[in-house]
């Protein structure tokens, strides 16, 4: 035995000889290995932990008599395992070892005998295994030296300071509490961006970031080819590629894993120890459907209460009633030799990700029909009326619904198996009172050119994405939630989470961070505001809010404390003690926008072009966040410069979302004008009785604008005795007569004068376009903040071919 080969015949009796020497398995875990020591699969207690003893590793159990050699965290309740050898071959429960042989390798044998991995540091110097605190399991020399490292073979996890570099791939786990390897990797691509990708059986494509956007729309960059990123201790990821991000609950001494879960988001994690349960603290899609293939082919992801839904559209059914991945197949066959004749199925704000046969702008819904219809492979398209786009699509995959989906798809199904259309007429108005509510989408004119000789059998015009799915259930039969055993909050929509730094203050604690409330920072609708510093030293503001606001706030606050979007100000607490109700904010810096673009006498200091658009994209974003993306669709109802906030950079960060809620709350209606807006920024249905949907904080985005490209507020521009509103109609008939005539110089005129001409005029002159819009009376006329972003985004400043400002001087 002194020679040990590789030879299996020996290496039974090799391992059974080396177990008996090595220490006793019931005794205190080891927390290394030395040369000719093992770990054996039939005793739990035979692990190797760190000396903080925060990690583990050893045998983990994956099924009935199998396992894997994995590290996991010692305080989470449920075993979670951060790193595992032998994901996709699982070892006996009898006789299997890992053992950290003579020759310096160390092998996971199976109960054969055979080697299922190995760290392939045997003839090396090697002399030590030891798993570390940070969670990394290497084997060393004599001298300290790293021979090999779990570090540089992830499975679905990152551990603080454990990078992601060119050679590495971050893989999905394939179903929930499974370590086997699934269809999501997180990975450099070959123009140095980091991305997700969902690499699937039958297709592949990339959902993250948003390929619908250019790398630098993403706030990425391909230039630096060092392809590297790590999370540090502290909960900030930084990026080569310019990505950086930062969990909720910043700061040292918390447990973090950042995990490409099953269901293909990427999600950072943080441990509550004392709970042993784990909370997000960031994660790459909030909106879980627009991860690609998650229902399969033909499969529709939408929500349903919270829930991630799968479906199948009408005349379709699951391919495999155990396994959405594996989407649905059509109950009827398409041939295309005959002459079989089609009709057209509408699935309203639905749209299926991709596979585009033929793209077509500017094109009648009659011609998109007939591009689908000659074409045999065409499965259906997408329309989307107002821009009249038409995409037909040779696949249908990744698909979705929600609310915020533009444009209708329509199937393509054989007419014979058509049936008479059903037709349940459902709306659903989003109001202030009620943040539960989906912005409302149809428009009665949508229809209005599909008459005459068109026949469809479904007619879902009217109603709302939710009584669409609810159709679908009933039409197809099949319909099925994901549910979540180990992690039950993983799969819910986004804009929850993010919780664990909110918490209820003191009010002697918020005595003593403003000094008493000695520094007063502003003073609005929602109450006076106070700039404190934390016990923890963090800055923040303090609002104290009106008597309107009164009784069991924590849980509202709490949910609007999840909301969580670069720009949104953060909300850290609350405090309820009567009669003081406080909230803590995040201070942000530079104050409101107002300060910085009506201000006349520091003319030197105004606003330059480039921080305007910056921020009038970071407010479409921040609107956007909260009308579309949240499950909690937010209506903000007082948009003004006032609650516009300005950080360092000029970001801007929007303040007193979700306040409208709460305000209904004090109950005596003293306060409507202030719940209701700010008079020159409110929108004509405010007047009217028409429901207040999220086209009125449009509206308001219209206005400030109109005055950040103006520079001076709308309100002070009134003419003689006229109404602000008055004002402001004729004023968007007079720019849309501008729009219409084609000529140029009018731009000059509308633009602050105080910039000298130092603007950017494709930019001005789109945005008194979406201003235009914005301030349409009729709200359905008005776009979503969705789709104002898109707008805007697409005259962003590209700096990677950054042309010289259009400037007239
Ligand atoms: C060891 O080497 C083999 C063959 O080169 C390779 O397949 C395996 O992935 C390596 N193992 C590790 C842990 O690097
Ligand atoms: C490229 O990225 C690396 C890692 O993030 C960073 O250290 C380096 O400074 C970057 N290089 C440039 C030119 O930005
Ligand atoms: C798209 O459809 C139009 C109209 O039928 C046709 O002229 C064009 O060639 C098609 N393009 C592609 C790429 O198939
Ligand atoms: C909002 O709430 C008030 C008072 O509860 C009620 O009078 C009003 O009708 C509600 N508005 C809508 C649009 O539901």
């Amino acid at each position: 035995m002194k020679n040990p080969s590789p030879l299996t015949n020996i290496l039974i009796p090799l391992l059974l000889f080396l177990s008996l020497l090595s220490p006793s398995a019931s005794g205190e875990a080891r927390t290394s290995l030395s040369r000719g020591s093992s770990l054996s699969v039939e005793d739990v207690s035979d692990i190797l932990v760190s000396p903080s003893k925060s990690f583990a590793c050893g045998f983990y159990n994956v099924g009935s008599n199998a396992y894997a050699f994995s590290i996991w965290f010692s305080d989470s309740a449920i075993k979670t395992v951060a790193w595992t050898a032998n994901r996709d071959r699982p070892v006996n429960g009898h006789g299997s070892k890992i053992s950290f042989r003579k020759d310096g390798g160390m092998v996971l044998a199976d109960t054969d005998g055979t080697v299922v991995w190995s760290t392939n540091t045997s003839s090396t110097q090697a002399d030590q295994v030891q798993l570390l605190d940070t969670g990394n399991l290497v084997v060393k020399d004599p001298s300290g030296n790293i021979l090999w490292q779990s570090f540089d073979s992830p499975t679905d996890t990152l551990l603080p300071t454990q990078p992601i570099t060119k050679a590495i791939r971050v893989v999905s786990s394939a179903a929930p509490g499974s370590l086997s390897s699934g269809y999501y990797s997180l990975y450099f691509d070959s123009d140095n961006v980091l991305r997700l990708i969902y690499d699937g059986p039958e297709i592949s494509s990339i959902y993250w970031p948003n390929p619908d956007y250019r790398v630098f729309q993403n706030g990425r960059t391909t230039y630096n080819s060092s392809r590297y990123a790590v999370l540090d201790e502290m909960g900030k990821f930084v990026s080569s590629d310019q990505l950086a991000f930062s969990a909720s609950d910043m700061g040292s001494g918390i447990l973090r894993r950042l995990t490409l879960d099953y269901d293909g988001n990427l999600r950072l994690y943080s441990l509550d120890e004392s709970k042993g349960t784990w909370s997000v603290t960031w994660e790459a899609l909030p909106q879980l459907c627009l991860i690609h293939g998650l229902c399969g082919r033909n499969g529709i992801c939408t929500y349903v209460q919270s829930k991630v839904v799968c479906s199948c559209p009408p005349h379709y059914e699951m391919s495999d009633p155990n396994d959405w991945r594996k989407g649905c197949m059509p109950k009827f066959s398409v041939s295309c030799n005959t002459a079989q004749r089609f009709t057209h199925l509408a699935l309203p704000q639905t749209d299926f990700w991709g596979y585009d046969l033929n793209y077509s702008t500017s094109i009648s819904l009659e011609a998109c029909w007939k591009i689908c219809e000659e074409d045999c492979s065409c499965e259906g398209m997408h329309y989307v009326f107002g821009s009249a786009l038409c995409y037909a699509k040779s696949i249908l995959f990744n698909g979705r619904s929600s609310p915020s989906t533009p444009g209708i798809v329509y199937l393509r199904i054989p007419e014979s198996i058509s049936t008479s259309g059903s037709s349940a007429l459902q709306m659903h108005q989003p109001n202030c009172n009620d943040t539960h509510s989906e912005a409302t989408v149809s428009s009665s004119n949508m229809y209005a050119s599909s008459s005459g000789k068109t026949r469809w059998a479904y007619f879902y015009g009217f109603i709302s994405a939710f009584g669409a799915i609810e159709i679908l259930f009933i039409v197809s039969g099949w319909w099925f939630t994901f549910r979540m055993e180990q992690k039950p909050t993983s799969l819910e929509e986004g804009c929850r989470l993010i919780s664990s730094q909110f918490r209820q203050f003191t009010y002697e604690e918020l005595k003593r961070a403003t000094g008493k409330f000695r520094d007063e920072i502003g003073r609005g609708g929602a109450g006076v505001v106070y700039k404190g510093v934390l016990d923890d030293q963090r800055v923040v503001a303090v609002k104290k809010l009106g008597d309107a606001i009164q009784g069991e706030l924590g849980a509202e606050l709490s949910l609007i404390g999840r909301i969580y979007h670069k720009n949104l100000v953060r909300i850290w607490g609350f405090c309820s003690e009567a009669p003081h109700t406080l909230l803590v904010t995040e201070f942000v810096t530079n104050g409101s926008l107002d300060k910085h673009i009506f201000d006349e006498h520091d003319k030197a200091n105004v606003l330059g072009w480039g921080e305007r658009f910056k921020i009038a994209v970071g407010v479409a974003q921040g609107l956007a966040y909260l009308h579309h993306e949240c499950l909690e669709w937010v209506i903000h109802c007082d948009v003004k410069p006032e609650n516009i906030l300005l950080d360092g950079e000029f970001e801007p960060k929007i303040a007193d979302f979700g306040l409208a809620k709460l305000s209904k709350r004090g109950g005596d209606g003293s306060d409507i004008s202030r719940i209701r807006g700010t008079r020159g920024y409110m929108a004509p249905e405010w007047t009217t009785n028409l429901p207040i949907t999220a086209k009125v904080d449009v509206y308001s985005y219209g206005v400030v604008l109109l005055e950040m490209v103006k520079g001076c507020r709308v309100s002070n521009l009134m003419v003689d005795e006229e109404e602000v509103e008055g004002t402001l109609k004729s004023l968007v008939r007079m720019l849309k007569g501008k729009l219409k005539s084609g000529e140029e110089s009018w731009v000059e005129e509308i633009v602050d004068s105080r910039l000298n001409g130092q603007f950017n005029c494709q930019q001005a002159e789109k945005m008194v376009e979406i201003v235009v819009s914005c301030l349409e009376e009729d709200r359905n006329k008005r776009p979503t903040m969705d789709s104002v972003v898109h707008k805007l985004l697409s005259y962003h400043d590209d700096p990677s071919s950054h042309k010289e400002l259009a400037v007239n001087q």
